[in-house]
């Protein structure tokens, strides 16, 4: 063997090595993390993980933020003309709750390595998505209470499992926001229940909200199991601990009692109790319809986005200002920070 082989041999022996230990140390990792999973411990941003169970969560829980951030839209809609000075507080208390979310669910998204202006230029860019339920349009004020009552209680059923999510800033976030829903779908139940109990007009007002809004609360779960796309390695991974047919089932079974108490009825003929299953059974949900929002086809789709950017644009010199005023803090002495206190 002459020198210049052998090098090269010493060479791709130690390369192969380096490649073996890179390997084991992988496998461990692996090891240490599906082990972490199975033991329904937390995950946490510095522990090793796949790089697609980072990017599944990451999807998710850019998807969820956006949803928080442009679902104000609809209900900012009516602050304006919120029919008493108590209905308006409770109402912007609600909206400025949703902005808390999306800032929550962004913080929770740049523990895994990806900033918020990334995934803010991908909602506006439409590379990401939002929750379809946002592009339909509020057209009453009863449209509030269906909101907080439907489209809140329907997200409160999917999001109270997420408090136990594999991954630690993921299912801390949530834990907070599931208590706030709580107040949104009360708020919302309880507008409804004073039009209900109201003139005959108020009364229908609130009917004509629930016709509109049963149906697209019940998309918000996804697309029926056997066609959904994430959900299984979702399961396995612990993100998600119920499907999506389960949980538009829990949420059926919830509203119709919480229905009859308000007084008002649910949009399905073939809404009733199933002795044998233990649980409501309920019509055909039409998933052309969930497909075609999806696509951007709905009523609203369009004007959320523009405005979601009008907001974004104009807020830029918050951002730069906020930008300044940290830089300005972080290089100052001791003794300004102490007096900026004391003063
Ligand atoms: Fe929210
Ligand atoms: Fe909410």
């Amino acid at each position: 063997m002459t020198s210049a082989t052998s090098a090269t041999s010493q060479v791709t022996s130690a390369e192969g090595a380096r490649e073996r230990a890179r390997e084991d140390s992988e496998a461990a990792f692996s090891a240490a993390f599906e082990a972490a999973v199975a033991a329904d411990e937390r995950i946490e941003p510095r522990d090793w993980m796949p790089d697609a169970y980072r990017s599944s969560l990451v999807r998710q829980i850019a998807q969820h933020a956006h949803s928080e951030i442009i679902g104000m839209q609809p209900e900012a809609n009516w602050i304006t003309r919120a029919p008493s000075l108590r209905r308006k507080a409770i109402l912007m208390a609600k909206v400025q709750d949703e902005a808390g979310h999306g800032l929550y669910l962004y913080g929770a998204a740049e523990t895994l390595g990806t900033g918020r202006d990334e995934l803010l230029d991908k909602l506006h860019s439409g590379r990401q998505k939002y929750s379809s339920i946002f592009n339909y349009p509020t057209l009453t004020w009863a449209d509030v209470g269906a909101i907080g009552w439907l489209v809140d209680g329907a997200a409160i059923t999917n999001q109270v499992p997420l408090c136990r999510c594999s991954y630690g800033p993921y299912a801390r976030a949530m834990v907070r926001i599931c208590k706030e829903e709580s107040f949104h779908q009360r708020q919302g139940y309880e507008l409804l229940l004073v039009l209900s109990r109201g003139t005959e007009a108020q009364h229908a007002m609130a009917q004509d909200a629930v016709d509109r809004w049963w149906w697209p609360s019940l998309m918000m779960f996804g697309p029926p199991d056997d066609e959904s796309a994430h959900s299984a390695q979702s399961m396995a991974w612990k993100i998600k601990r119920h499907s999506n047919d389960e949980l538009r089932q829990r949420f059926v079974d919830i509203c119709v009692p919480q229905a009859e108490a308000l007084g008002l009825t649910l949009p399905d003929p073939d809404l009733r109790w199933n002795e044998d299953r233990g649980h409501y059974d309920f019509g055909e949900i039409d998933w052309s319809e969930f497909r075609a929002v999806l696509k951007g086809n709905g009523p609203c789709n369009e004007q959320r986005i523009t405005q979601r950017r009008r907001a974004h644009e104009e807020g830029a010199w918050v951002r730069e200002a906020a930008a300044a005023y940290a830089a300005k803090h972080q290089h100052a002495p001791r003794s300004d920070r102490k007096e900026a206190v004391t003063s």
